[in-house]
């Protein structure tokens, strides 16, 4: 059993491996947030719903711990939920109602207003192994009357008083995603969101707070993460009082949703977890959380991947894609993708989105004798698409151009010379529905790249009701979700991949569909130290696309470390490739194949953070712990010194470890304690460590 009620106590204690999460009904009806923190002992241990802190001239019920905040009375930080009744009433008052448990690990809890006939009922899911808790709010309109959603929050989570809290975000923009952000937090709010339509380059949805002492290995770390692709916001907030309270959910910029009577709207899920042992831990909490749970892995391992893109850019024809497959088959490569360029009168990125048929100049044959040639090379065939999308010079545009979003009296945004679809639109769904399913269905098709190119703008749906137009921001995302659903359900050996020019769509929503994440378009392999390391704070390496690409930056061998921490892909023009290199290439491949479950689906270390001035070690153990594998990288080499001595992670004690690169065996607990020295002494050198369980 992993809920427990107190029927005395009005008291709910959700308990994972290593953690309890406790909430109770106090005496004016409200649900109070009580502990979130290490697993207690008994009931006795907690705060009492009662118990509530009172601050000098604040209401008992002002800087209360509401476990949604719905917004009313004397309250004034950020709120859960904001609502206008058809009375107009804009006053939130929800009480306890009734609770039931679900199986052994759902508890719901339903509140209702005090005079509304409205019921909000918070959905909670203990994920024991990895202390994480799943919250959504789900709001039902039981009333005669629509009613108006203004602000809808997934979760509101209250922290324990620390004497200081530290904030650590991802933030960055296109080319320079998911960097780790650490700031000491003051009275106020830190808002990280997008405004943009889509998750965004700018901030992932995700947080976590510590007390500013926490590291990878120790430290008690509280983090959260949005499950949602659109307009997410998660507001942190400190108060006067010295307390912490994060709301996570929609963002309610531009935000109107009109419930209708007997309708229920359902919030994003919002994860929360716990660590008590550093970012390290919760970092992987949260990979095997996401492998086992999000998006259960297609019980195979990603394959190595050539895309044609960065050879070829919209270049593309049966002849040069022929020739670039047999090379990269000749290499070990198991996936053959095709990236831009194959449809319509696509022959750069001004024509042709939204006209989904094979160009006949570029494929004269369709593309079947594209995928069979690549089929007999003994490889799986991939393919590009942008659905979402549509280029003003295109067919599609010009007999629906009622199809995006626009304001009719005002210009229509381009960016990269495209617009976005409507998917709130049931007509538009069915076209890009149809269109995938047909093109997926003519062909042998094993990978999906979905791209999605440009932020919204004039997010206007003139046809739709007045009372309407502002849900245009969450009906694209449930549009997207269900065609992403339905796409999975009918072909669910193809592996998904989301890419949003780059990094822009990354997040816990878009995953229960897609299995891999381009992370950015920024493949030059020094800065993708960098992007890789934040986006492992969030999530997991098997997901991780890593691209090796052509340019002069950095060795070959440094440019194949760093892509084979996760995901491999191969994206350099072969045709240029020395006898020399292409042979250099096959054998990181062949390497890599030997490694890659545990990079995929092992516990991932931090040792050394790429943020640091000298250099960047990362390690991955596979389950039963008889492979590690540890990829070090060096900077500039400066005053001499060398790589800090690394400790590894994660091994065996008693087993002995056996490195062929080092030419070593040691015990795990020598690994572990004395470590090893990595001679690393060039710059932009690195090196690949395997060690392999000897007994
Ligand atoms: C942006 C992606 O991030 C690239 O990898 C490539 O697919 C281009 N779009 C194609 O237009």
């Amino acid at each position: 059993m992993k809920i427990y009620y107190y029927e005395d106590q009005k008291t709910w204690v959700l308990s994972t491996q290593n953690v309890d999460y406790a909430l109770g009904v106090d005496r004016f009806g409200r649900l109070q947030h009580l502990y979130w923190g290490k697993s207690l002992k008994g009931i006795h241990d907690f705060p009492k719903a009662d118990d509530l802190r009172v601050y000098c001239f604040e209401s008992p019920k002002g800087y209360s711990r509401e476990e949604i905040m719905p917004w009313g009375g004397l309250k004034y930080t950020e709120p859960g939920l904001k609502v206008t009744f058809a009375n107009h009433t804009r006053d939130l008052d929800l009480v306890y109602d009734h609770f039931q448990i679900i199986g052994d690990a759902e508890l719901v809890v339903s509140l209702k207003d005090k005079s509304q006939l409205f019921s909000i009922h918070l959905h909670y899911r203990v994920i024991e192994n990895y202390d994480i808790i799943e919250r959504y709010v789900e709001i039902r309109n039981e009333g005669t009357m629509p009613v108006k959603l203004e602000q809808v929050m997934g979760a509101i989570w209250h922290f324990p008083v620390f004497s200081d809290y530290r904030l650590t975000y991802l933030a960055g923009h296109w080319a320079a995603e998911l960097q780790v952000r650490q700031e000491l937090l003051q009275e106020g709010k830190k808002v990280i969101e997008s405004r943009h339509g889509s998750t965004g380059h700018y901030f992932n949805p995700w947080f976590a707070i510590d007390t500013g002492t926490g590291n990878e290995e120790y430290g008690e770390i509280y983090y959260g993460a949005v499950a949602f692709s659109g307009n997410w916001k998660i507001v942190i907030e400190k108060t006067p009082f010295q307390t912490l309270q994060v709301a996570a959910g929609l963002n309610d910029f531009d935000f109107l949703w009109e419930l209708e009577p007997s309708q229920s709207f359902t919030s994003p899920v919002c994860i929360g977890g716990y660590s008590d042992c550093g970012f390290g831990k919760a970092s992987r909490n949260m990979h095997h959380y996401q492998q086992e749970l999000i998006r259960p892995s297609l019980n195979e391992l990603n394959p190595v991947l050539y895309n044609s893109w960065n050879a070829t850019i919209f270049d593309v024809n049966e002849k040069d894609q022929k020739s670039l497959a047999e090379k990269a088959a000749a290499l070990g490569v198991e996936l053959f993708v095709i990236d831009d360029g194959w449809f319509g009168q696509r022959y750069d990125d001004k024509a042709g989105l939204g006209n989904w048929y094979v160009n006949r100049e570029k494929f004269p044959d369709g593309l079947a004798p594209l995928i069979k040639h690549v089929r007999e090379l003994g490889m799986k065939f991939g393919i590009w698409v942008e659905p979402e999308m549509v280029n003003p010079d295109s067919d599609l545009y010009r007999k629906h151009p009622d199809w995006v979003y626009h304001f009719p009296d005002r210009e229509r945004s381009e960016f990269r010379n495209q617009l976005v679809l409507n998917l709130g639109r049931e007509d538009v769904k069915q076209f890009i529905l149809d269109m995938m399913d047909e093109l997926m269905s003519d062909n042998d098709i094993s990978f999906v790249k979905w791209d999605m190119n440009r932020y919204f703008s004039e997010p206007g749906w003139p046809e739709a009701p007045a009372s309407k137009h502002k849900e245009v921001w969450i009906r694209h995302v449930e549009g997207l979700y269900e065609i992403w659903r339905i796409l999975n359900e009918k072909y669910p050996k193809v592996t998904f991949e989301s890419c949003s020019g780059g990094g822009g769509r990354i997040d816990l929503g878009i995953m229960r569909y897609a299995d891999q994440f381009w992370v950015s378009d920024n493949c030059n392999a020094f800065d993708r130290l960098q992007i890789n390391e934040g986006y492992t704070y969030a999530y997991h390496a098997k997901a991780m696309a890593s691209w090796v690409v052509d340019g002069p930056w950095k060795s070959f061998k440094y440019r194949f470390h760093c892509a084979m921490m996760g995901a491999l892909g191969i994206a350099m023009n072969l045709n240029k490739l020395t006898e020399e290199e292409l042979d250099a290439t096959r054998q990181f491949i062949q390497q890599y194949k030997e490694i890659s479950a545990t990079v995929q689906e092992g516990d991932l270390y931090r040792l050394l953070s790429p943020r640091s001035s000298m250099g960047a070690v990362v390690q991955y153990v596979n389950k039963v712990k008889t492979q590690a594998v540890v990829f070090a990288f060096r900077h500039i080499y400066q005053l001499s010194l060398y790589l800090p001595p690394i400790r590894l992670k994660g091994l065996d004690p008693e087993g002995e470890y056996f490195s062929e690169t080092l030419n070593i065996t040691r015990s795990g607990a020598s690994l572990m304690n004395r470590g090893i020295e990595i001679k690393l002494n060039e710059n932009f050198s690195s090196q690949l460590i395997v060690f392999q369980m000897s007994h």
